[in-house]
């Protein structure tokens, strides 16, 4: 009865230890090779089509505009509310928004802009 028992640990170890070889290291860093994502080639277009319908002046967002670099920075910084709502929480643009909302590849390539500090 022991001996089995032994057996079956020895299983579980081992099986647990091939399971483990299979998946990918998360420790290994994403390494981003090419064009560095930026506002003017990437990003710009993400705000134009998504969010100036409400964020420009004479619009219902006018006092939050994200018209240019400038404007978005004010929400990139420490503040980190674009990071927050339309990244981690989602809720930008809001819920039936007519100029609709950016696709998963997007958001990805978003957040790249964001980690490598939103650069112009
Ligand atoms: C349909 C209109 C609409 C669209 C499109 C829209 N927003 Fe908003 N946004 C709002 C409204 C209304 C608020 C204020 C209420 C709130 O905070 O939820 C707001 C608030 C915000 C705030 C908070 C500002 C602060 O100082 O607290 C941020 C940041 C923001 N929006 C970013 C975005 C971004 C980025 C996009 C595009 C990806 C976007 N929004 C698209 C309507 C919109």
């Amino acid at each position: 009865m022991k001996n089995i028992l032994i057996l079956t640990a020895i299983l579980i170890i081992t099986s647990c230890a091939n399971n483990k070889e299979e998946l990918p290291n998360p420790e290994t860093p994403i390494v981003i090779t090419g064009t560095p994502i930026t506002y003017n080639n990437h990003t710009k277009k993400y705000f134009d089509n998504y969010c100036i319908a409400c964020h420009a002046v004479g619009q219902t967002q006018s006092f939050w505009p994200l018209t240019t670099y400038t404007e978005v920075s004010a929400f990139t910084g420490s503040n980190e509310l674009i990071q927050k709502r339309v990244l981690d929480f989602g809720n930008m643009p809001p819920s039936g928004s007519v100029s609709g909302f950016l696709t998963l590849a997007e958001k990805d390539t978003l957040q790249m802009w964001l980690d490598q500090g939103a650069p112009q």
